[in-house]
């Protein structure tokens, strides 16, 4: 691992973080966090295009890039990718939605000769996170970052500072947090109508079926030599770099980061404790664990609640993808997948009836007036059998759908906070919070121990 951080070149390309904080911060590093300057708007009050590059058309790229292709008023200029096969395509694809764009290899040279750029995105694997983004940042570029923010918290932390001390805009890429169907199940189920009571339990997972590593194109095969340039050892890890600890944080980090960063932002309190467990069990060629299962402490305004998250490599009738937030009046099976959605409501609860009428919920064939209030039911008597139901819990819809691609609402957001100072739904303070909630799994699974977080563990 060593061996290949030291040829692993995010840190060969002068980009470590000493050196950024020696160099090109350094005369901002005394300066207060200035305003974002609003985008140019013509005489005719038209506001002019903001233009774009993107660094990696892989997989992510190519989904973020279809999701803003529904956003008007965009002009893409620069997508930069250092295997000739994702790059093509990106700029292929938006050559196609009728963009003019030039591609690059190298990022400092894209940098260098694009300085009219606005922002950039970055959709490049996680360690290349922190020298793009600060190169970018450095640049007087606004940055959307894919998370996980970074696989390592020092760099996740000077991507911090560099958005600071440039006054750029650093959106970190956890698209649930500009979900409206996440917001509103935060903000009114949970908060306003705190239809679950007091929330003592958590129960996240993503679970899928165990597959072939990705492979690749023979005809666009890069070789070692190359490949040690930005560095990965081989084909196989330049595709399947996630697995690898220099370059990933694993499946916890991949997976686990859009779900745990659900959990602090709708308990609206911080862990104070994890401890994990998991193995490499299915992969006899990956340095990250393929099974991962960790449990969160976490203090509450209301109390403690404690948060299980599993992520594991087996079947696909491992039951999707969730997070589920159980109260002693109801539960909220939360997930970007509407089909997964649902509310339950406990028999014993308060009635939801002025929750139906407001809208907040709603049921297929209900209606305000076919509605049939709940009676809290009877304690059960100290000599008698308590026989209270316990299947068939009353369930319940969320009013709100997301009628566009699950990432264009956080693009949108990124955008709006550059035209209008819209504030970021996931800055970058945010996204370092939740790496470092994520990357403490790790931690805990190699101290084989219970491991606490202290609350400066969260702020940058
Ligand atoms: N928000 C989400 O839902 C979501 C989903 C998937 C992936 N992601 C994130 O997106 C990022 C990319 O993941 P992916 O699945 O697309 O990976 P990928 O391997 O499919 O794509 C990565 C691309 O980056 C290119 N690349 C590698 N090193 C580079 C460098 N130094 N400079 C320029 N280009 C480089 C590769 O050639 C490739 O085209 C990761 O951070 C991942 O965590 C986010």
């Amino acid at each position: 691992m060593m061996d290949q951080q030291k040829q692993g070149t995010p840190w060969e390309h002068g980009l470590l973080r000493r050196d950024f904080l020696k160099t090109g911060l350094a005369a901002g590093a005394g300066l207060a966090m200035s305003q974002v300057t609003p985008l140019r708007a013509q005489s005719s009050g038209k506001e002019d295009p903001i233009r774009l590059a993107i660094i990696g058309t892989g997989s992510q790229g190519r989904v973020l890039l279809d999701a803003a292709a529904n956003i008007p008023n965009l002009e893409w200029k620069a997508v930069c990718d250092v295997w000739n096969y994702s790059r093509r395509y990106g700029q292929g694809v938006l050559r196609k939605m009728g963009h003019q764009v030039n591609a690059y290899e190298d990022y400092r040279e894209m940098l260098d000769k694009e300085p009219d750029l606005d922002a950039v995105i970055v959709a490049s694997p996680d360690f290349w996170h922190a020298p793009h983004t600060i190169a970018c940042l450095e640049a007087g570029k606004h940055v959307y970052c894919e998370k996980l923010m970074s696989n390592s918290l020092e760099d996740a932390r000077d991507m911090v500072l560099a958005s600071r001390e440039t006054g750029n805009l650093l959106q970190i890429g956890h698209q649930r947090r500009s979900n409206p169907r996440y917001h509103f199940a935060r903000d009114k189920i949970l908060k306003e109508a705190e239809l679950l009571g007091r929330i003592t339990v958590v129960n996240g997972q993503w679970n899928r079926s165990a597959s072939e590593d990705i492979g690749w194109p023979k005809k666009y095969e890069l070789d070692s030599e190359f490949l040690a340039k930005y560095g990965y050892k081989d084909m196989h890890q330049f595709r399947n770099w996630r697995w690898f600890k220099a370059l990933g944080g694993g499946p916890i980090s991949d997976l686990g980061a859009h779900q745990i960063d659900v959990f602090s932002w709708f308990l609206q309190g911080d862990p104070v404790a994890v401890m994990a467990d998991g193995g490499v069990d299915y992969y006899d060629n990956h340095e990250w664990q393929d099974n991962v299962m960790a449990i969160y402490t976490f203090n509450t305004p209301k109390g403690v609640a404690r948060a299980f998250y599993q992520v594991q490599t087996t079947t696909s009738a491992g039951g999707g993808y969730f997070e589920y937030f159980m109260g002693d009046e109801g539960a909220l099976k939360m997930s970007e997948n509407p089909k997964y959605t649902k509310i339950f409501r406990e028999n014993n609860a308060p009635d939801w009836g002025e929750w139906l009428s407001k809208g907040y919920i709603m049921q297929e064939g209900e209606t305000t007036a076919s509605y049939k209030p709940w009676k809290k039911q009877e304690a059960a008597q100290s000599d008698t059998v308590d026989v209270r139901e316990t299947a068939a819990l009353s369930a319940w819809d969320m009013p709100v759908a997301l009628d566009k691609a699950i990432h264009q609402p956080h693009l949108e957001n990124f955008f709006d906070a550059i035209r209008h100072g819209t504030p970021l739904t996931c800055p970058g303070e945010e996204g370092y919070k939740s790496a470092a909630i994520v990357l403490k799994v790790n931690e805990a699974m190699a101290a084989a121990k219970q491991l606490e977080f202290k609350p400066e563990d969260f702020v940058v």
